[in-house]
């Protein structure tokens, strides 16, 4: 690439970003084209297309998981076998309510397709904000831009957050489905202890769910699907994400070298293993590259809710009892701060930034 070619990608970015309108604002102005800066290298596109394989990833229904014994321990069998392998899979029976679910998806398209000149008020790429707005938080990092427009919420960390900070048009149900979630992300915590051989409360005492991070993706609709992704693969900066989507489709995980299509079922949550818990189960638990395809079909919206350790400068490295004599620790020793501030450094495209941590 040319140096000119490199400044007017520099200043088409800049400008994109001055819009403070996102994605949809491009969509909304008419546009039948997809800007340069969205547009994926050939590699990045490849096999980018629905893929209907024969692998499903695993669903597992959580009914009985409170009261029966043996529902538990089987629970507890295939949520080990889901994450020693997929990394991911879908719940139900989990017992957030439908209405909740809906009401969230609805309050977030609500904050994405109000007047363009109340979302603007909320623009910011700065990192420490509770609430804010932005188009691609990688935007200036990351080699192509992706198609999708991002509200964060930083629900808790270290205080909880202030329900005047949210925006009215969705502050009732993120105070509600935090709530729900991070009590969901409990109980999944203990049954990601036992399947690892751990006590119910191990994870729990490591604080690995003391902050909870929404972020509410908007996916416009794409006028040239096939040129761009909703979202470059990538895995998750987080001991665990629980995914909402909604019906439409376009989740993709790597599965034995293929893109496999994460079906929506409604009322489901999606559940992915992510970086940091790959690290503290040393390697057993595995945080795996996903993606999201570009549609002319659209909205489509999720919101991703990130647990993770607050204390930046608390240790985090594999759990001792995970550790065999053979094989050793696979990790070093990482803090939030220092894993955090490379992770804003490099962006989400990335193959894996666990290899920095390797030792
Ligand atoms: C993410 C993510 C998937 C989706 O936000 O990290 O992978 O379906 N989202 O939006
Ligand atoms: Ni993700």
């Amino acid at each position: 690439m040319s140096t000119s070619e490199y400044n007017n990608r520099a200043e088409e970015l800049k400008a994109f970003d001055e819009t403070k309108a996102g994605v949809k604002g491009l969509v909304d102005s008419g546009l039948e084209k997809v800007p340069r800066i969205f547009l994926s290298a050939s590699n990045e596109l490849e096999n980018s297309l629905p893929n209907p394989t024969k692998y499903k990833v695993p669903l597992i229904d959580l009914h009985g998981i409170k009261d029966d014994k043996n529902s538990r321990e089987r629970i507890v069998e295939e949520i080990k076998n889901a994450s020693e392998t997929w990394g991911f899979f879908q719940v139900v029976n989990h017992g957030v309510g439908l209405n909740v679910l809906d009401e969230m998806i609805q309050g977030v398209i609500r904050f994405h397709e109000q007047d363009a000149e109340v979302r603007k008020q909320y623009y910011s790429r700065d990192r420490m904000k509770t609430v804010k707005y932005s188009s691609n938080f990688d935007l200036y990092t990351s080699k192509t831009a992706n198609w999708r427009d991002t509200l964060t919420f930083i629900m808790a960390s270290p205080e909880p957050v202030d329900p005047q900070e949210l925006p009215p048009t969705c502050r009732d149900i993120t105070l509600e489905y935090t709530k729900e979630v991070t009590g969901l992300g409990e109980t999944l915590f203990q049954l990601l202890s036992e399947a690892l051989g751990l006590k119910s409360d191990h994870l729990k005492q490591l604080q690995c769910d003391e902050t909870c991070v929404l972020i509410s993706n908007y996916y416009p609709p794409c006028p040239e699907p096939e040129l761009t992704l909703g979202s470059s693969e990538h895995t998750d900066p987080a001991f665990l994400t629980i995914l909402l989507q909604d019906q439409i489709g376009g989740l993709q995980v790597l599965y034995q070298d293929q893109w496999v299509d994460i079906q929506p079922i409604p009322g489901a949550f999606v559940i992915n293993i992510a970086n940091i818990l790959q690290i503290v189960s040393n390697d057993r638990f595995k945080s795996v590259q996903h993606r999201v395809l570009a549609n002319h079909v659209g909205p489509r919206v999720s919101v991703a809710c990130f647990l993770n350790a607050r204390g930046d400068t608390k240790p985090f490295g594999p759990i001792k009892e995970l550790v065999s004599a053979e094989t050793g620790p696979i990790y070093r020793d990482v803090t939030m701060l220092e894993y955090f501030n490379r992770f804003e450094r490099q962006g989400q495209q990335v193959k894996s930034d666990m290899e920095n941590f390797k030792l």
